[in-house]
């Protein structure tokens, strides 16, 4: 029997540990028996790449950036995330919709219920529904260790290079994200040791049944 689609996806602000989690995770599931689509958003497609490097490079006003986003956003659910699922695929998504809210929300001030709206056009399914991961793993990190982490770690695009009360308002709004809908979120504790954030996620996954609890 084909095994249900499972949607995974990983938030937090720059630096909070997203990346280097995501490939020992499809590793995980791989070695459960099952099939792993590792992307990101903005990306994901060719044209939704496109999008990106104009989203991460180009100056333009924030409604511009939503729209951009929620364009990349729509052609990759309908080009991978959907058929992935469809086929009892394991998708993890290096960010989703609650980075909208994050950044363009809480980071640019811009108006979260013209998010809200463009969310319920760009995910709305088929059958009506409103496509949303299974299941959300917030990084949660206070924004001074993850600017320690990052300045040493790479060259900041347009959004990594923001000052510090950026990143305070991204990360306070991802927590209204969580306060919304907290049953599809776990939060992940990102200010300890990579191995203790592993077993961390880990346990959060094997709690609901996506992976065993006896590999921890
Ligand atoms: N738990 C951790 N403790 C210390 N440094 C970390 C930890 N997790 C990740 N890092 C380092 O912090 C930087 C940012 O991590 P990354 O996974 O790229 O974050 P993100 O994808 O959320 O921006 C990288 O240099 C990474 O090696
Ligand atoms: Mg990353």
């Amino acid at each position: 029997m084909q095994p249900t689609g499972v949607f995974i996806s990983f938030e937090g602000i720059d630096g909070a540990g997203k990346s280097s989690h995501i490939q020992a995770l499809s590793e995980a599931f791989r070695q459960q028996g099952r099939e792993v689509v590792q992307t990101r958003e903005p990306g994901g497609t060719a044209l939704a790449e496109k999008l990106r490097d104009i989203v991460l490079h180009d100056a333009m006003d924030p409604l511009c950036e939503a729209l951009l986003v929620f364009a990349a956003r729509r052609d990759h659910l309908l080009q991978v995330i959907e058929p992935a699922l469809a086929k009892g695929q394991v998708v993890l998504c290096d960010r989703f919709t609650d980075a909208t809210f994050a950044y363009q929300g809480g980071g640019r001030g811009f108006d979260t219920r013209v998010l809200a709206q463009l969310e319920t056009w760009v995910q709305a399914r088929p059958d009506k529904s409103i496509r949303q991961p299974d299941i959300t793993l917030w990084f949660s990190l206070d924004p001074h260790i993850a600017a320690q982490r990052l300045a040493t770690a790479r060259v900041p695009d347009r959004f990594e290079s923001q000052p510090l009360v950026f990143f305070e308002q991204v990360h306070n709004a991802y927590a209204d994200r969580v306060k919304a809908d907290p049953e599809r979120f776990a939060i992940i504790a990102a200010d300890a040791t990579i191995d203790k954030v592993r077993q961390s996620v880990w346990q959060a996954l094997a709690q609901r049944g996506y992976l065993p609890t006896n590999a921890l």
